[in-house]
């Protein structure tokens, strides 16, 4: 979006806020990281509808480093499943700096994948071919993370490799202990190369946004890792992205993140949105200054903390009551007292756990007494989670039990199919367009049980 809108203003206000701050130095022990302009500072963001908002160096390139270890992680779970990878590598944050030459005592195991030793393990793990050499394969899935073609900052990859003797010792060490079957040379020169693949702030940002979106990138709508894995990938991301700074991180934005040493920062709301920025002045952990500032304050100011109930209270059931407060209910005494023994629960919105809780407990507790018939308006329901509608087909089975009649009200068929419902509820149960029909019907066979 180019003209001024509230997410824009946000961002370029953060922009404004946070662009005269001057903390922080480049990375230097990659000397070509010193080239990058101290001033850029970049803000995007990514909503799960594809909406992508920016402010000031958002298209400047610049390359992921760190950034692109969580990324080759979901790539390494597609490839052999969490088992298989957390063999090789742990899932505990390591409490040490992003270069820590250390493993875990017991297993020789990397203690995560976010820090150096665990990346490179991570990366020795992508399987590669004659046909699709692994750094091939990595290029590709960061490729379709980002949603177009990505390349490959030949000058850093250069400068990395020629001074990245730490890294290659880590490698070494790895092997040492046998975690790592592989000739730590190559494993490290792919690791180097994918620190060097260049992106924007815009790129980092569809790129969370598809790990924030199930797996599914938002721009493309390709499914790039599975919903499980990119959850996978963001509780590493939330308890060790940040290295040894990830709890105060957590506590403070309170979402799951990762920096990088050329001044990159990404950070995701799981079903919300992905955000990154681009800054390159870094403080001693190796975070972006101005990245982890901005972060901080657009989480403070739009209320993204993860540990804050996302879900409105109440949002989910419009109307819980009785047909015979409804307008169209009938006028004659004898019809009311019938329509009194309807009760009628209307939803809204899409259903997982949370929302089928809240339209189980209102059926629950319609109607007088909790006797006599239950509506379960479902029209403007827009979808429901499999979790949702298992719940819902056992709430509507024992409602039946109960010797309760139910009437969905269902045009859209978001119960789910016929058969399934029948299996689920034990019975055939009759779905309607319209309100006032399964009012009708329900009044009607109270009246007439038999
Ligand atoms: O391995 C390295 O040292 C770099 N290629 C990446 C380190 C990094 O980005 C640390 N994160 N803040």
């Amino acid at each position: 979006m180019t003209a001024s809108d509230a997410v824009t203003d946000a961002l370029r206000e953060l922009h404004a806020r946070f662009a005269g701050m001057r903390g922080g130095e480049r990375a230097d022990y990659i000397p070509e990281l010193t080239r990058a302009d101290p001033d850029d500072f970049g803000l995007a963001l990514v909503s799960m509808d594809g909406h992508c908002y920016s402010a000031g160096e958002a298209d400047v390139p610049f390359t992921m480093q760190s950034v692109s270890k969580p990324f080759v992680y979901a790539l390494a779970l597609s490839s052999l499943g969490l088992d298989e990878v957390g063999r090789w590598v742990g899932a505990e944050p390591s409490g040490e700096a992003f270069n820590a030459i250390s493993l875990e005592p017991r297993t020789g195991r990397p203690a995560n994948a976010m820090v150096n030793a665990g990346a490179i393990v991570t990366t020795a793990l992508v399987p590669g071919t004659p046909d699709l050499p692994a750094f091939d394969r990595i290029l590709i899935c960061l490729s379709r993370f980002a949603g177009r073609r990505l390349d490959v900052d030949e000058e850093v990859y250069v400068s990395e490799a020629a001074t990245g003797d730490r890294n290659r010792a880590l490698a070494y060490l790895i092997r040492s202990t046998g975690t790592l079957d592989v000739d730590p040379v190559a494993a490290v020169d792919t690791y180097f190369r994918q620190c060097s693949v260049r992106v924007t702030a815009v790129d980092l940002a569809v790129m969370a946004a598809t790990l924030a979106h199930g797996g599914v990138n938002p721009i493309t709508s390709e499914s790039v890792v599975s919903p499980a894995v990119a959850a996978q990938v963001l509780a590493v991301m939330a308890t060790c992205g940040m290295y040894n700074a990830s709890g105060d991180w957590l506590l403070r934005v309170g979402l799951p993140a990762k920096s990088g040493v050329s001044g990159g920062l990404i950070a995701a709301g799981p079903a919300r949105f992905g955000l990154a920025t681009y800054s390159p002045l870094l403080d001693p952990a190796g975070t972006s200054v101005r990245g982890h500032a901005a972060l901080g304050a657009l989480s403070e100011r739009l209320g993204l903390h993860l540990m804050r109930n996302p879900a409105l209270p109440g949002s989910t059931v419009t109307l819980a009551t009785t047909a015979d407060v409804l307008p169209s209910a009938p006028a004659s005494r004898q019809e009311r007292a019938l329509h009194e023994r309807v009760g009628i629960v209307a939803a809204q919105g899409a259903l997982d756990f949370t929302a089928a809780e809240r339209v189980l407990y209102a059926m629950d507790e319609s109607g007088p007494e909790q006797t006599g018939s239950v509506v379960l308006d479902l029209r403007e329901v827009t979808g429901a989670d499999s979790v949702a509608l298992t719940l819902l087909h056992a709430g509507l089975a024992r409602l039946a039990e109960d010797g309760r009649r139910a009437a969905v009200v269902d045009p859209g068929n978001r119960l789910g199919p016929p058969d399934l419902v029948r299996e689920r509820t034990g019975q055939d149960l009759p779905r309607y367009s319209t309100r006032e029909e399964a009012v009708e019907r329900c009044a009607q066979a109270l009246a007439d049980p038999g």
